[in-house]
């Protein structure tokens, strides 16, 4: 099961995971995407489904748990991929405001909460299952212009955490990974906020400041790519990671150490 499986990074999940021989249910509020990768999953794997889910929706993540049951018998693996960076039109303005903050813990923390919830009965009571979450650099260290966002993103590790040491006795592994720049619907909307506010990308497109912010900042000089982070789901999915919970991994090329 993937939250925010239609495009970005989320799809690339999902492919991935039907490339291992995976059904994969996806969870998205963008319906007509999520029907356009559960067909490629498909066209892999033989078997997809898709529900129109709110993650921020109590109800809607309940009726998510019981179709994923209906329509695939159970969620071996649950990926918490879906996330916004702001509320909207927040990539033009030069500061966090309060919805900012709201929409980021409402839908990257609370609406992770809210899926993990209610996937967990499934798992408990087969006492096995795989839990990852996306986070990201930002959530290692503070970004001036990105504040509610970095934060919400260290409360994915954090609640990573928390949720690890809660399943470990279920034998159920929780791990995060924290990506690093990627060029996703999402990160254009970065470019255009650090284009705004930050003097050294002025008058730059998004694009620009992505790729000078791959040759400052990027140890390893090339931008990751959702396939990238697709490949680092099926590690912690996989048995080879069976003895690895509670932990958040950068994909980063170098760009944080730490
Ligand atoms: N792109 C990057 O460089 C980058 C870096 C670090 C972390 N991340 C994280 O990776 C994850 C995926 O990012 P992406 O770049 O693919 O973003 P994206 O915007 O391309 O895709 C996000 C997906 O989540 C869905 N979504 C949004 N709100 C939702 C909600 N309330 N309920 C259900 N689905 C919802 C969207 O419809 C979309 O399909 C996010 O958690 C993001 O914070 C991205």
């Amino acid at each position: 099961m993937v939250t925010g499986g239609a495009t970005g990074i989320g799809r690339a999940i999902a492919l991935k995971l039907a490339d291992k021989g995976a059904s994969v249910m996806i969870a998205d509020i963008n319906e007509e995407a999520a029907e356009k990768t559960a067909a490629e999953v498909r066209d892999i794997s033989g078997n997809s489904a898709t529900f129109v889910t709110d993650v921020t929706n109590v109800a809607a993540c309940e009726g998510l748990a019981q179709a994923t049951i209906e329509n695939l018998g159970s969620a071996d693996f649950l990926v918490n991929n879906a996330g916004v960076a702001g509320s909207a039109g927040w990539q033009s303005r030069s500061h966090s405001t309060e919805e900012d903050w709201k929409q980021t813990y409402q839908v990257n923390v609370i609406g992770m909460s809210n899926v993990t919830s209610v996937f967990k009965p499934q798992m408990t009571k087969r006492r096995s299952g795989r839990i990852v979450n996306l986070a990201s650099i930002a959530g290692r260290e503070g970004r001036p212009s990105l504040a509610h966002y970095s934060a919400s993103k260290a409360a994915v590790i954090s609640l990573t955490q928390s949720t690890a040491l809660e399943l470990a006795r279920f034998n159920i592994t929780v791990n995060a990974i924290c990506p690093g720049l990627l060029w996703t619907p999402m990160w254009e909307q970065v470019g255009d906020r650090y284009a705004h506010d930050n003097p050294a990308f002025k008058g730059m497109n998004p694009r620009e400041v992505f790729d000078s912010m791959i040759a400052e900042r990027i140890p390893m000089q090339k931008e990751q790519t959702p396939e990238d982070i697709a490949d680092t789901v099926a590690f912690f999915v996989s048995d080879d990671a069976k003895n690895i919970t509670g932990q958040a991994l950068n994909v980063d090329g170098g760009f944080f150490m730490r």
